[in-house]
C-alpha cells in the first residue's frame, strides 16, 4: 500500500506534467512561470543555478540561454549530467567562503542572473527551518553580490516568516527593483515565496 505522501505525489498535477514534459523536477513550472511574467533570463545568458540538485531548474535555465548562453549549477549534492555541453555543474556548499573561487574558475564571465531554490534539510521545527532558509537566501545574496554584473537579476526562494521583511530590505539595498511572487506550481500549504531583485544596483 503506497504511503499518503506517495498517493499525494501521484495526484499532483505538476508531478505528473514534470514527468511527462522530462523535467526533472516539478520545481521546473515555478521558474518557468517567474521567467515568463518577469522575462528576467535570456538568450545567450550566463546563469549561476544555487541548489540545483536534481537539475529541473538546470533544465528550464538551458533551454532559455539557448546554445550560446551557459548555465552553472551548484549543489551539496551531485547531479545527473546535463546533455549540453554549456551546462556546468559543481558539488559544493554555498555557505562555505571558498565557493565563490570555485564558481569563478568555471565561470566564463561575470553572470546576468543567479537563480537560487535553495532549501534546507527541513526539521519540522517552524522558527527553525525558516531562520535556515533565510541564511541560505542570505548565502545566495553574497554570491550575487560577488559574481552578477550591474544590471543582472536575482531570484531566491524565501519561507515566510518574521525574517522575511528584513531579507526583502536587504534585496530593496542591492536591485533596483523587487517582486515577491508564489508561483502557480508552489503548494498552497508551503511557505515559500519567490523574491525576484532585478537591475542590481552599481556597488558604493
Ligand atoms: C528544492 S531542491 C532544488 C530543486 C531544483 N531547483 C530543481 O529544480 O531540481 C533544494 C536543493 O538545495 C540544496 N542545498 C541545500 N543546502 C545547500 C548548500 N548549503 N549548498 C548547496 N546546495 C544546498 C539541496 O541539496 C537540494 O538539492
Amino acid at each position: 500500500m503506497p504511503s499518503a505522501w506517495l498517493r499525494e505525489r501521484r495526484r499532483d498535477y505538476y508531478y505528473r506534467k514534470a514527468k511527462e514534459d522530462k523535467y526533472r523536477s516539478r520545481a521546473s513550472y515555478k521558474l518557468l512561470e517567474a521567467i515568463r511574467k518577469y522575462h528576467f533570463l535570456d538568450e545567450r545568458d550566463v546563469v549561476i543555478d544555487l541548489g540545483a540538485a536534481p537539475g529541473g531548474w538546470l533544465q528550464v535555465a538551458q533551454k532559455t540561454v539557448g546554445s550560446h548562453g551557459f548555465v552553472l549549477g551548484v549543489d551539496l549534492n551531485d547531479i545527473q549530467p546535463i546533455e549540453e555541453a554549456n551546462v556546468c555543474i559543481i558539488v559544493g556548499d554555498i555557505t562555505q567562503p571558498g565557493i565563490v573561487k570555485q564558481i569563478k574558475e568555471v565561470l566564463p564571465c561575470l553572470a546576468d542572473a543567479v537563480i537560487s531554490d535553495v532549501s534546507p534539510k527541513v526539521s519540522g521545527i517552524w522558527e527553525v527551518d525558516h531562520a535556515r532558509q533565510v541564511d541560505l537566501a542570505r548565502s545566495s545574496l553574497a554570491i550575487a553580490n560577488e559574481l552578477l554584473r550591474i544590471g543582472g537579476n536575482f531570484f531566491v526562494k524565501v519561507f515566510q516568516g518574521d525574517l522575511f521583511d528584513a531579507f526583502i530590505k536587504e534585496v530593496k539595498g542591492c536591485f533596483s527593483r523587487v517582486k515577491i511572487m508564489k508561483p502557480k506550481a508552489s503548494r498552497t500549504k508551503s511557505a515559500e515565496i519567490f523574491v525576484l531583485g532585478m537591475s542590481m544596483k552599481e556597488k558604493r
